[in-house]
């Protein structure tokens, strides 16, 4: 642009510039037109700078200036010079300056925008997807992209010191089963044939690992056709290891400084030395989750065996009975406790049982069945006190732990136990290698079919396969799981009976895997990895409360792109190419 070449960007001038000429650019995001004086914020990716047109730096230019609108974009030449006595604004980093602009040059003007371009914003988030690009204007969402991107660099430089090759690997591929559903694309030069997209790269790494690539890793979208949630997309972005010749304690060692020197590279933020572990089966006793938030207490308590006798009826009969001891919730309300009733269901529970324990009474609908013995039994197991509150869920073990896991997060936000801008790792380790599915009836993998046993567990496998564990770890942090991994099956007898056990018979094994079971044949070496979630690792990082804060071009929650429009309907041309033909609406009614 000839010698209108830009100096600065607009978070750059501080005093020190006094008396500089400067070039800016950018676009005009607050505009007060005092007549004689007009003000403009000028915005880019930098910062604000507030530039002034004035008689005294220009007449002609002021006079220009009065068609400027919010949103214009342009380019000024002018002075710094130090804002009036009083005018300071010590919330801006640029606060100490204004610049008196000499010559101004219009680079496009801009329809008003659907909403202003503000931190302070309410418009809803559905607008603000459709036009995305203006909302990634506004300085507060883009720092989350600034943070995205110094994160990736750290953990780029520091697996790249460390020797990890970076490698991609095919997005055209075969399912990988990572436990969600594939999304597919179909064939045109095989009719009748679709591809997978990876859930993961899991396989591939694996096999880069049997190519003796020794270490890899890679930035890598994932795709994963699931109900989303808040964190949570059909597309989003792993950080996916794997390393030649390890252990456990190796992949977890490398990880966990990854983690920490990312940390503190992006944002300052420390994490402990040495990250706590807890084996699954503590993590499920005392938090009732596999993603345990151990920023605060509220723990599980089993009362199973206190109440095994009650004469209420739905302690009795139960499988597994586990109370939350509150203290202080004496004091909530009714209609908060039916909230909490009402939350507890989506967990699938019939009810929540409660006990406000007050100055002479034990208050509640199902006191009067407990005996003293009940009662003292309860005193002692949860340490109660005058002014607690102790929520019971009663029933089959898995809703018991999942409901009073979630209700206990609830709480712990209720009565403000989660201390601001803190951040608790934990690895859980000694997960169960199988979980049972009752909707197919059969035993599935909890992580994925190419996890290791633990030494001594095949046995286990055939006899109780609930109780064989695998050599398998996950990062969570602050009850979120960040990543997850394990050392993998290198050998094909191994790989045969896990496929055996997850009832995949040879032939279901060759014609999905057959690939990796010729390549357990020509000397694959003891391997494992670890996959991290970057969108939810940035999102923690960020305080976002929504992991579409951290992805540029997020989709919504029923997995829509509202400013693309995506997915889109196709032509019949492309259709029969393809070789498909839609049911029609009318069918699909006619039959479901
Ligand atoms: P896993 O399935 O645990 O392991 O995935 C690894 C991490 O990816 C993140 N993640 C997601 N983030 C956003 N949206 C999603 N839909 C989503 N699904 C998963 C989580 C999770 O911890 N191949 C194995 C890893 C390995 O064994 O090395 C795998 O994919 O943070
Ligand atoms: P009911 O016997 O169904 O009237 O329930 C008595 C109390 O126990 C009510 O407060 C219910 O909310 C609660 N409740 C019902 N089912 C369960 C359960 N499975 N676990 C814990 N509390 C329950």
């Amino acid at each position: 642009m000839g010698d209108w070449r830009r100096s600065h960007d607009c978070g750059a001038l501080t005093a020190s510039d006094v008396g500089s000429e400067v070039c800016l650019m950018g676009w005009a995001q607050f505009r007060r037109d005092h007549g004689g004086l007009i003000f403009i914020d000028l915005r880019d990716r930098g910062g604000l700078t507030q530039v002034v047109f004035c008689p005294e730096a220009s007449q002609a230019e002021l006079e220009r200036a009065h068609v400027l609108r919010t949103e214009y974009v342009l380019a000024v030449k002018g002075r710094v010079r130090a804002r009036p006595e009083g005018m300071a604004n010590p919330n801006m980093p640029t606060g100490e300056i204004e610049v008196e602009v000499h010559e101004f040059k219009l680079l496009n003007t801009a329809a008003t925008p659907p909403f202003p371009i503000e931190d302070r914003i309410d418009a809803s988030e559905m607008l603000r997807l459709k036009y995305r690009y203006l909302d990634l204007r506004r300085p507060k969402l883009a720092a989350n992209f600034i943070l995205r991107n110094k994160a990736v660099q750290s953990i780029r430089r520091y697996l790249d010191e460390l020797g990890f090759l970076e490698v991609e690997t095919p997005v055209l591929t075969k399912s990988t089963p990572e436990g969600a559903r594939d999304f597919l694309v179909p064939s045109r030069v095989n009719n009748g044939s679709f591809y997978a997209l990876p859930q993961s790269p899991q396989l591939f790494k694996q096999l880069l690992m049997m190519a003796g690539f020794d270490r890899y890793y890679q930035v890598v979208k994932c795709f994963r056709d699931e109900d989303l949630r808040a964190d949570r997309q059909p597309e989003f972005t792993q950080v996916d290891i794997e390393m030649s010749f390890v252990d456990e304690e190796q992949v977890m060692g490398m990880a966990e400084t990854m983690v920490k020197t990312m940390f503190r590279e992006a944002a300052g933020v420390v994490l402990p030395e040495v990250f706590p572990r807890m084996p699954f089966a503590e993590a499920i006793r005392d938090y009732g989750l596999d993603k345990p938030d151990i920023r605060f207490g509220l723990k599980l308590v089993d009362v199973t065996s206190i109440v095994k006798n009650s004469g209420f009826q739905v302690f009795a009969k139960a499988e597994l009975v586990k109370g939350i001891r509150v203290p202080g919730g004496a004091a909530l309300s009714r209609k908060e406790i039916d909230d909490f009733t009402e939350f507890v269901k989506i967990y699938g529970a019939k009810g929540l049982a409660w006990i406000k324990i007050k100055e002479d009474e034990w208050q509640s609908p199902f006191a009067k069945f407990l005996s003293d013995e009940e009662k003292k039994g309860l005193t002692d197991a949860f340490g109660l006190e005058v002014g607690d509150i102790v929520f019971f869920q009663a029933g089959a073990s898995d809703m018991v732990n999942n409901a009073l896991g979630y209700l206990r997060l609830q709480l712990g936000e209720r009565f403000e136990m989660i201390p601001e801008g803190s951040f608790a790792p934990v690895w859980i380790t000694d997960f169960p290698l199988l979980e049972y599915d009752p909707e197919a009836k059969r035993w599935a993998a909890r992580h994925h079919p190419f996890t290791s046993p633990q030494p001594g567990q095949l046995g286990t496998l055939e006899s109780a396969p609930g109780e064989a564990l695998a050599r398998a770890y996950d990062l969570v942090l602050n009850g979120s799981e960040i990543g997850g991994g394990s050392i993998r099956i290198h050998d094909r007898e191994t790989q045969r009976a896990m496929f055996a056990v997850l009832g995949i018979d040879a032939q279901e094994a060759e014609d999905k895997f057959g690939f990796l079971l010729r390549a357990l044949e020509y000397g694959a070496p003891p391997h494992g990895g670890i996959a991290f979630g970057l969108d939810r690792l940035i999102m923690i990082l960020a305080g976002a409360k929504s992991i579409r804060d951290v992805i540029a071009f997020p989709k919504t929650q029923k997995a829509l792109c509202l400013m693309t429009e995506a997915p889109g309907e196709v032509s019949t041309n492309q259709l029969r190419e393809l070789g498909i033909k839609l049911r029609t609406r009318d069918k699909d009614k006619e039959q479901s």
